[in-house]
């Protein structure tokens, strides 16, 4: 019970790697909040946990829009008080070369997977300063620090979600936060269903521990960097790729 009397929000937990991480972190005796634009999914994920006894609630926010995002922490502290950790975990895929990428996809991949990483923190953050502790953990990705071909938005995002995380880390450390960032490698959920096996056969060969990896892999590390235990740990990108980095 790692999160015990803890309140996280998480974004993007109606699926995949935030759905895995909600279910981890009640089991941990936190109370959930997820903001997601999958109200279908979302409900629904909500209705079984709270039925199963667990405290969560969902709210639909789009994070790449800043008026969303401060609507719905307003509304989180008006019902919760208070908020311990903030997963920004919500992120999108909007691949293509970079001859035929146009520049809606560029804006779309950013306005969420770097944008809405913005927005929730600026609206979350004042409140951890309010009671000098918190826990900011981002989505990066693996792709951040080697390229990958047709993601030039999506790469981007990551870099620059990577280097606020170092901001933000000297900004708000003195006050009892600490911000990090975890770099999935290849993780099994809708977002990568749309790559082939023989891309998938190629990853597996190259990657050490010789299997893809799944939601509870990235959930254990964001559980990880949430806890009490790593108030030392601050401004640092975990890679949780299986070793395919290396
Ligand atoms: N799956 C991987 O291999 C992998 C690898 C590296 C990084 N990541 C990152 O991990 C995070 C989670 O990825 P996943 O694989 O679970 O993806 P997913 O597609 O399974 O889930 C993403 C969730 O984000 C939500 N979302 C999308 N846009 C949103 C918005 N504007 N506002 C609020 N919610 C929104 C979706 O509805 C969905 O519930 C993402 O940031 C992704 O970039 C994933």
């Amino acid at each position: 019970m790692e999160l015990q009397n803890k309140i996280a929000v998480i974004t993007g937990g109606a699926n995949g790697i935030g759905r895995e991480t909600a279910d981890l972190f009640l089991k941990n005796g936190a109370t959930v909040i997820i903001w997601d634009i999958d109200d279908i999914n979302g409900e629904k994920e909500v209705d079984t946990w709270n039925a199963q006894g667990f405290t969560s609630f969902f709210y639909k926010v789009n994070t790449a829009f800043a008026e969303e995002v401060e609507n719905a922490t307003k509304n989180v502290i008006e019902k919760v008080k208070k908020i311990d950790i903030l997963i920004n975990n919500a992120g999108i895929t909007r691949d293509a070369a970079l001859k035929n990428m146009t520049f809606t996809q560029w804006q779309q991949v950013i306005d969420v997977n770097l944008s809405g990483v913005f927005h929730c923190t600026k609206s979350i953050s004042p409140y951890m300063v309010a009671q000098q502790s918190g826990r900011i953990i981002n989505a990066a990705s693996v792709v951040a620090h080697n390229g990958s071909f047709g993601q030039s938005n999506y790469v981007a995002a990551k870099a620059g979600v990577i280097g606020l995380t170092k901001v933000w880390a000297r900004e708000l450390g003195s006050k009892g936060i600490t911000v990090n960032a975890v770099a999935p490698g290849f993780i099994e959920t809708e977002m990568t269903a749309v790559l082939g096996t023989d891309f998938m056969d190629e990853l597996l060969k190259r990657t050490p521990v010789r299997r893809i990896g799944q939601p509870i892999d990235i959930a254990n590390a964001y559980l990880f960097l949430a806890s009490e235990k790593t108030s030392f740990i601050t401004g640092t990108c975990l890679n949780v790729d299986g070793g395919l980095t290396l």
